[in-house]
């Protein structure tokens, strides 16, 4: 069967002073389907979702996303198409409670300054509190809904991170290293729910490290070194693929 890409990159290439952080990567992001981004520490993994996401940009290539070309559109053009990436909620936002923390996620709210003076206003801002309630809910963190983000746990803060990207009406979610730091108990709790949204019709990609945990919710990998892919396919290509265990999966000092 043929795959159908919710995204690609061609011949993406970002250099910072003469270093080739990403040097003419090509990857597809399958809809539906979890893709993982491994490779050694300073590979180019950040690099090539910040690139994607517009955070950087990019010096060569292309970013196409649902047959588009959203190659340095700025990032909040980018999030607006529905390729959100997650970030750590920042500390002034920690403060907020959680339900806060979702409400103030979406880009167009209250984006229409006319529009929010209108008779609809309540009736909007009755909607985002129970589409809030609703993405809470699918998480599991709804009973946490007027706690102040900054008392949550790692794990629980990393589920308001993609709850977050929900209120966005992410198609395509980019979480760099979910799992870090995260217990495995909630770390799996984390990628189940990750499961369901593929069902949902959401479309991950994803770097992380933590390969003993993300391996058995993952679809499709790469592996970079040194700013190229240098393996693809699925876990059992991976695994036993000489270049990849050379480079990562054999050297200990590549993974953190
Ligand atoms: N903003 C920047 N300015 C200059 N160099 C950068 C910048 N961002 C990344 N780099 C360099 O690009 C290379 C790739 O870094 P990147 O952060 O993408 O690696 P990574 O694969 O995410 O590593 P890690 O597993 O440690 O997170 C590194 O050599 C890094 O020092
Ligand atoms: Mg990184």
């Amino acid at each position: 069967m043929k795959a159908d890409y919710i995204l690609k990159t061609q011949n993406l290439s970002k250099f910072f002073d003469g270093l080739k952080a990403l040097n003419g990567v090509n990857i597809g992001v399958e809809k539906n389907k979890l893709t993982l981004v491994i490779g050694p520490n300073g590979s180019g993994k950040t690099t090539l979702i910040n690139t994607i996401s517009g955070f950087y940009k990019a010096d060569e290539g292309k970013v196409i996303f649902e047959g588009k070309d959203i190659t340095n559109l700025p990032p909040h053009e980018i999030s607006r198409l529905g390729v959100v990436r997650t970030f750590q909620i920042p500390q002034p936002l920690k403060k907020l409670t959680v339900l806060e923390n979702l409400l103030v996620a979406p880009e167009n709210y209250g984006e229409n300054v006319f529009e929010s003076f209108g008779k609809n206003w309540l009736k909007k801002e009755e909607e985002y509190v129970e589409k809030a309630f609703r993405i809470l809910e699918f998480l599991g963190i709804d009973h946490l809904w007027d706690r102040e983000a900054y008392k949550l746990s790692g794990g629980q803060l990393k589920l308001l991170e993609v709850g977050r990207a929900l209120m966005k009406d992410a198609k395509l979610v980019i979480t760099d290293e979910p799992i870090a730091g995260v217990n495995p108990v909630l770390s799996h709790d984390i990628l189940s729910r990750f499961t369901e949204l593929k069902m949902r019709g959401v479309s991950f990609l994803i770097v992380e490290h933590r390969l003993d945990i993300i391996l058995q919710y993952v679809d499709y990998i790469y592996v970079m070194a040194a700013g190229e892919v240098i393996a693809q396919g699925r876990e059992e290509e991976i695994l036993s693929n000489r270049k990849v265990v050379e480079v990562y999966l054999g050297a200990e000092g590549g993974k953190s």
